[in-house]
C-alpha cells in the first residue's frame, strides 16, 4: 500500500484516535497516556491522514465520487457476502491485537441487543461500517473513513485538524466560504452534501429498506463536528435535530462497545440471518 496515499497502518487507527478525542470517561484519562500518544508514530500517521482528507475532500471531489459509486455497478452481494468481503480487508496492523471488521460490527450490534433496543437498531449496528468495502474497490483511506463534514459551505473550526482545510481548493472559492455557502439557513441535511466516505455510500445502498432513525445513524455516524460539537445547527431542520438523538445514541455503541471476549460469529449467525432477511433483500448492489 502506498504510504503517502494511505498513511494509517490500519483504518482502525482512525477509530482509536476518536476514542482519544472522545473518551468514554474523560475524567479517568491519564495524563501520561495522552503524552505518550502525542509522541507516538500513530499520532503522526493520523495527522497525515487528516491532512490528505481535508486537502482533497472538496465539493467537486464529492460530486465525482457520487457519480462513480452511486451507479452501484461494483458488485452484487448478499449482506453476508459483503461482511465476508469486508473481512478480507487486511492492513499492516498486528492481526493478533486488532479485531477484524466483523467483530467490531458484531460487538456493536450485540451491545445494542443487550440493551433491548428495537431489532432495526441491532441490525444497524451490524451493518453500519459495510461501506468500508470502498477500500477494497481501491479507494484511499481518506476517501473511506475519517470524520465527515458538509462541503459547499465554510469548514467549521471544530472539525479535527481544521488547519488543513487551507489546502482544500474550496477554501479559495468565495461562494463556499461563508457560514451557509450554497445552502439556505436550516435547509435540512438532506439538502447538504457531505464529504465522501463509508457513511454516505452505505446510506445510499440501504436507504429503501430501513427506518428513518437507522438511516440517520448510518449516514451521519462519522459527523462528529455535529453530534459531538453542534457545529452545523444552522443547516439542520427540526427533523434533523430530532433524529440526531438517535445518531448520538448509536455513537456510544459504535465507540464504546469493545468487549474483552470477541463475539462468537458462528453461534450468532442464525439470529442475524433472520434479522437481515426481515429487512433486506437477498442481494444488494454495491
Ligand atoms: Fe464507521
Ligand atoms: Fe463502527
Amino acid at each position: 500500500m502506498d504510504k503517502k496515499l494511505n498513511p494509517l497502518n490500519s483504518i482502525e487507527d482512525w477509530e482509536d484516535d476518536l476514542l482519544k478525542r472522545y473518551p468514554e470517561n474523560p475524567s479517568e484519562k491519564k495524563e501520561e497516556d495522552f503524552r505518550d500518544y502525542k509522541n507516538s508514530k500513530r499520532a503522526e500517521s493520523v495527522k497525515e491522514f487528516y491532512k490528505l482528507n481535508h486537502q482533497y475532500q472538496s465539493y467537486d471531489f464529492v460530486c465525482h465520487k457520487e457519480a462513480t459509486f452511486l451507479q452501484f455497478n461494483q458488485r452484487k452481494m448478499s449482506l453476508w457476502d459483503a461482511l465476508e468481503f469486508l473481512n478480507t480487508l487486511v492492513d499492516d496492523s498486528d492481526p493478533d491485537i486488532e479485531l477484524d471488521q466483523l467483530q467490531h460490527l458484531l460487538q456493536t450490534s450485540e451491545a445494542i441487543r443487550a440493551d433491548n433496543h428495537p431489532d432495526w437498531f441491532v441490525l444497524t449496528g451490524l451493518l453500519h461500517d459495510i461501506g468500508k468495502v470502498l477500500c477494497l474497490f481501491g479507494e484511499p483511506q481518506w476517501a473511506v473513513v475519517g470524520d465527515t463534514f458538509p462541503v459547499g459551505c465554510s469548514f467549521s473550526k471544530s472539525i479535527v485538524h481544521s488547519e488543513y482545510f487551507s489546502l482544500n481548493p474550496d477554501s479559495s472559492n468565495p461562494t463556499y466560504q461563508n457560514k451557509f455557502g450554497i445552502y439556505k439557513e436550516n435547509c435540512g441535511l438532506d439538502n447538504v452534501k457531505m464529504s465522501w466516505g463509508h457513511d454516505e455510500y452505505l446510506y445510499q445502498i440501504v436507504k429503501d429498506y430501513l427506518p428513518k432513525e437507522a438511516l440517520y445513524m448510518i449516514r451521519y455516524h462519522s459527523f462528529y463536528s455535529q453530534h459531538k460539537e453542534h457545529a452545523y445547527n444552522h443547516l439542520m431542520d427540526n427533523t434533523d435535530i430530532k433524529m440526531f438523538e438517535w445518531v448520538r445514541k448509536f455513537n456510544a455503541y459504535d465507540l464504546y462497545s469493545k468487549a474483552p471476549v470477541p463475539p462468537d460469529s458462528k453461534a450468532l449467525r442464525p439470529y442475524y440471518e433472520d434479522l437481515v432477511s426481515k429487512y433486506l433483500p437477498d442481494t444488494l448492489s454495491f
